[in-house]
C-alpha cells in the first residue's frame, strides 16, 4: 500500500500566502476571501456545499492560448491535441473545442465524449494500448485523423477490420523510445520495461510492414514518455531518437508526414521549477524542424490542472498525542493523487483572517476509513475549527475524472467560473444515484414472509 513520504524538516515548504501569489487567477480579498478570477470561492462553497470542484474557464484559456502560440511561433505546422483524461466535462472539452484544440482520447467513451464536446472527427487521435475492436470500429466509422498503434498484434486487429468495413485507417505508431522520463514510477511509461509502445529498434521494419498491410496508412510516429515532467532532457533525449527514427524511415523510402510528440508537460504543485511551454516548443523545434513534418502535442495536466481546485470544509480538529489532524469533508474517493502517487497539492483556507493567522503542523485527511486517505501531513496551517473552508490547489487535471464513490460518498458537485460569476456544470450526485442503478436479484427482491 502507498505510504506517504515521511516529511522532511529540512525543505520548506511555501506557506498558503506563498501559494496564492505564485498563482495569478489566485488572490487573497480582505472581505470576500479567496478569489479564484475575481470570483469568492467561500459564496459557491456556500451555494453549492462542499466538496464541490471549481474550474475557471479564463484561466483554462489564457494557457491554451499560452501554449498554443508558443508552438505557433515555432513556425512547425503545429496542432494541439487535448488529452481528454486529465478532465473530461464537456464544459472544458467545449471550451477548448471553440479555441480550435484537438483532442487525444484513450477509449471509445473519450471519443463520443470529446464528439458531443463539437472536436470535429479530424481533429482527434486515439492512443492507448488495448483498444478494443468496438473501440476501433467507432474510431474507423468516425473517421478519426489518427490511430496510435502501440503493437504488432494491434496492428492486425485494426487492418482486418478496416479492410472489412471498406475504411482505411491512418496511423501513428507509438514508440517506446527507453528514455526514464524522471517523474513518479507509476505515470513513467517510456521505458522499454514499460507496457506502452513499440520497441524503438522494430518500429523501422514494423512501419514497413504496416504500409503494405490493406487498411492502413502509415503517416507518422507518435511517443509520450510519461507525465508531470518537470525537465526538458527527457523530451530532448525522446525526440532526437523520434527524429532520427524518422529520418531512417524516409532513407528505406516511407512516408513520414506526422510526429505525435505525446504530453507530459508539468507544472509547480508546490515550488518546482517547471519548464514552460516556450521551452518545449524551443525542444520540438530543434528535433524536428528540418524534417518538415507536421507536429502534434497532446498536453492534458499543463492546460487544466492549474485551472481547477476542490472546496472543501473541514468537519473537524483532532489532537492526538502524535499529531494534529484536520479532518475534511473531501477525501480520497474525490481526489485520490495523494493516496495514489504520494502527491503535494496545496492546501489554502479561504478566509483572510486564516491567511495571516500563526501556523501549527497538522496531518490533512479525509474522512475515510483508510490511512491513504491523507491529503498532507506535517502540513504548517493555521487553526482551522470545524465549518472553516479550505481549497486543494491545482486540482483541474486527474481529479474528478479519477473520483470513485468509495465508502458510499456521492460525487462532488462541479462549477466553472468565468466572467465575473460561475455556473454550476454538474450538480452533486444524488445519495439515491449510488443505489439506483442496482438490481437485486429476483429471490432477495421477494418481500420476507
Ligand atoms: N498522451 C498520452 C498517450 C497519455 O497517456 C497522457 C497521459 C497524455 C497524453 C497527457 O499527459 P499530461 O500532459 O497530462 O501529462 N493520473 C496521473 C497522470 C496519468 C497520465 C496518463 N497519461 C496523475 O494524476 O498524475
Amino acid at each position: 500500500m502507498a505510504t506517504l513520504a515521511p516529511v522532511d524538516p529540512a525543505i520548506s515548504e511555501p506557506d498558503p500566502a506563498a501559494l496564492i501569489a505564485a498563482r495569478p487567477h489566485l488572490r487573497m480579498d480582505a472581505r470576500d476571501g479567496l478569489l479564484l478570477d475575481g470570483v469568492p470561492l467561500a459564496a459557491i462553497a456556500r451555494d453549492l456545499g462542499t466538496p464541490t470542484w471549481v474550474y475557471s474557464a479564463p484561466t483554462l484559456l489564457a494557457r491554451y492560448r499560452q501554449l498554443r502560440d508558443a508552438m505557433a511561433e515555432t513556425g512547425l505546422d503545429a496542432h494541439i491535441h487535448y488529452a481528454v483524461k486529465a478532465n473530461d466535462h464537456r464544459a472544458v472539452l467545449s471550451l477548448l473545442a471553440r479555441e480550435g484544440a484537438g483532442a487525444d482520447v484513450v477509449s471509445g467513451g473519450e471519443l463520443r465524449r470529446a464528439r458531443a464536446a463539437g472536436i470535429a472527427a479530424a481533429q482527434i487521435v486515439f492512443s492507448g494500448v488495448g483498444k478494443s475492436e468496438d473501440e476501433m470500429r467507432l474510431a474507423l466509422a468516425e473517421n478519426i485523423a489518427q490511430l496510435n498503434v502501440e503493437s504488432a498484434e494491434e496492428l492486425a486487429m485494426l487492418s482486418a477490420l478496416a479492410t472489412a468495413m471498406g475504411r482505411t485507417a491512418r496511423i501513428a505508431l507509438r514508440v517506446n523510445p527507453d528514455i526514464d522520463a524522471g517523474t513518479h514510477a507509476k505515470i513513467s511509461t517510456g521505458r522499454a520495461r514499460d507496457k506502452f509502445g513499440i520497441p524503438y529498434a522494430e518500429a523501422a521494419a514494423l512501419y514497413a510492414h504496416a504500409a503494405r498491410l490493406p487498411g492502413i496508412v502509415p503517416v507518422g510516429v507518435a511517443t509520450h514518455i510519461g507525465s508531470q515532467i518537470l525537465s526538458l532532457a527527457p523530451f530532448r533525449a525522446a525526440y532526437q531518437r523520434i527524429a532520427a527514427l524518422v529520418g531512417d524511415l524516409r532513407a528505406a523510402g516511407q512516408s513520414v508526414a506526422v510526429v505525435d510528440c505525446g504530453g507530459g508537460l508539468g507544472i509547480p504543485y508546490r515550488d518546482e521549477i517547471a519548464p514552460s511551454p516556450a521551452g518545449l516548443a524551443a525542444v520540438i523545434r530543434n528535433a524536428f524542424a528540418a524534417l518538415d513534418v507536421s507536429v502534434k502535442l497532446e498536453p492534458g495536466r499543463w492546460l487544466v490542472g492549474p485551472a481547477g481546485l476542490l472546496l472543501a470544509r473541514v468537519v473537524l480538529q483532532k489532537q492526538t498525542g502524535a499529531a494534529r489532524f484536520v479532518v475534511l469533508d473531501a477525501a480520497m474517493n474525490d481526489l485520490i493523487r495523494p493516496a495514489m502517487y504520494e502527491a503535494w497539492h496545496g492546501i489554502v483556507p479561504l478566509s483572510p483572517v486564516a491567511l495571516h493567522a500563526p501556523c501549527t503542523e497538522a496531518d490533512i485527511v479525509g474522512p475515510v476509513c483508510e490511512t491513504g486517505d491523507t491529503f498532507a501531513r506535517g502540513r504548517m496551517l493555521p487553526d482551522l475549527p470545524p465549518g472553516a473552508l479550505v481549497a486543494l490547489l491545482d486540482a483541474g487535471a486527474y481529479g474528478a475524472v479519477m473520483s470513485s464513490t468509495y465508502n458510499a460518498r456521492p460525487l462532488a458537485a462541479e462549477a466553472m467560473v468565468g466572467g465575473n460569476s460561475y455556473a454550476v456544470i454538474r450538480p452533486r450526485q444524488p445519495i439515491e444515484a449510488l443505489w439506483g442503478e442496482e438490481i437485486l436479484p429476483p429471490w432477495l427482491d421477494a418481500p420476507r414472509a
